[in-house]
């Protein structure tokens, strides 16, 4: 028997194990994350190994093992927020939550992301919150954005 949630979303799918990267998107999509329950259950279902999926999963840089945080924030260091200061942000931000890139605050209120571009760079330095873009940011234009969440 499988656990809950997993028995209707099995019911969709042969079984093959060619299903194995879209069983992983819909979990992905679901809850944001590869829990380790769902790769035991998805081995179970396919009959592979757990190890075999973490291998393919993590070869998708779209699949996470890691529980997202309730709010989530992306600091750009591309080459026009580079130059215009993005590492300050950067490093503000570290500081303020403790964490490094691609981590989670304890609490997990934040996660974090540093990455390479946001699509605007013209807007330079550019930090993204819950999906929304901030251009030219400072890091006290950043701090006041980030006491609304508290
Ligand atoms: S380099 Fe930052 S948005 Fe492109």
């Amino acid at each position: 028997m499988y656990k809950d949630g997993y028995k209707s979303v099995f019911e969709n799918y042969s079984g093959a194990q060619d299903n194995l990267i879209s069983l992983l998107q819909h979990f992905q999509k679901q809850s944001g994350y590869i829990s380790q329950e769902c790769v035991q259950e998805v081995a179970r279902f396919l009959k592979i190994s757990e190890n075999h999926i973490y291998g393919v999963a993590s070869f998708y840089s779209q699949f996470t093992f890691q529980k997202p945080g309730k709010n989530h924030i992306k600091v750009c260091l591309g080459t026009a927020c580079h130059v215009q200061d993005g590492q300050l942000l950067a490093n503000e931000i570290r500081d303020l939550l403790g964490i490094q890139s691609g981590q989670v605050t304890a609490d997990g209120f934040f996660d974090y992301q540093e990455v390479a571009c946001l699509g605007c760079c013209a807007q330079a330095p550019v930090v993204e919150i819950n999906g929304q873009i901030y251009a030219r940011m400072t890091t006290t234009k950043l701090m006041k954005k980030l006491s609304e969440y508290e």
